[in-house]
């Protein structure tokens, strides 16, 4: 595996990965790499010729009070998880590579990206949207592989690549992979490893209260009921805050407080002491 970090290295790179007309899959990250990132990393090679992969932890998508500063950098140890899992081509570009003096643009995605998590991080998805758009740009892949966890984030780089008329990769090739899980059910995340152990072993209530709300919406139980038990299954557990616990429609992720005929998701962002869960799963379907 070949790591670059400047842009003149990584279309030297991409010229000799594409050849005649080898496909290229791109799985972009902030590092801090676990079984998640690598499930989309083998996702990517059973679909393309060659998987590039991305780490840079953007500072665009992280608002004044968050944890940029403390976010985990483990560039040598996530470098040779890629390399074992046969990525080709690791791009690593630092903040000026990527946003270099006089950089003024801003990629706005309006509707998804306004409720939900988008409510609670303004500027959020901005960031996400300016920095995906910039490393499909660069990369220019045949596709794209992005974990469901992230329900929203993948629902506001999708309408961008629609809005956007992209190419590389077209919208239909932007792919979301299943959730991966930990064994009592908690959504694999970087931010994980920042709960103690008291806070690991409540934070499990998240996955199951949600497993109980949906079954109870698909039983007939009202949404409203159904969230409320939910959150207060959270509260009993140990959660401090709950964001938001919200059933949405799947695609425009507009609230719903019925399930109708298109797909639904059930959403929810929790905090327990400093770390901020989010978790996501299909309800009714
Ligand atoms: O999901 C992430 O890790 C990030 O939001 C992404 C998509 C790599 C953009 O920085």
């Amino acid at each position: 595996m070949q790591t670059v970090n400047t842009l003149r290295m990584l279309r030297t790179a991409l010229a000799q990965l594409r050849g005649g007309n080898a496909t290229i899959a791109l799985v972009p990250t902030m590092g801090a790499l676990h079984e998640g990132h690598l499930t989309l990393v083998r996702r990517a090679k059973a679909e393309a010729d060659h998987v590039v992969a991305s780490i840079f932890v953007n500072p665009k998508q992280f608002g004044p009070n968050e944890d940029l500063d403390a976010y985990p950098r483990q560039l040598a140890e996530d470098a040779a998880m890629l390399e074992a899992e046969g990525v080709a081509l690791l791009w690593a570009p630092d903040a000026a590579a990527m946003y270099p003096p006089g950089f003024v643009t801003n990629v706005r995605v309006a509707g998804v990206s306004e409720g939900l998590c988008g409510a609670a991080r303004p500027g959020h998805f901005d960031g996400v949207a300016t920095v995906v758009c910039k490393l499909f740009n660069q990369v220019a892949p045949d596709m794209a592989f992005f974990g469901e966890k992230d329900f929203q984030q993948l629902a506001v780089i999708r309408a961008m690549a629609r809005d956007l008329d992209l190419t590389a990769p077209h919208v239909d090739r932007i792919i979301g992979v299943p959730t991966v899980r930990e064994a009592d059910g908690l959504a694999m995340s970087s931010r994980n490893r920042y709960l103690m152990p008291e806070q690991r072993a409540a934070a499990a209530a998240l996955p199951r209260a949600m497993q109980a709300a949906a079954a109870a919406i698909t039983g007939g139980t009202e949404v409203a009921e159904a969230l409320r038990a939910l959150e207060a299954e959270l509260l009993a557990a140990g959660f401090t805050a709950i964001d938001y616990a919200t059933l949405a429609d799947a695609a425009s992720l507009a609230p719903l407080e019925k399930l109708a005929a298109s797909p639904a998701r059930l959403l929810v962002a929790a905090r327990i002491g400093g770390t901020r869960l989010i978790d996501n799963l299909a309800v009714g379907s």
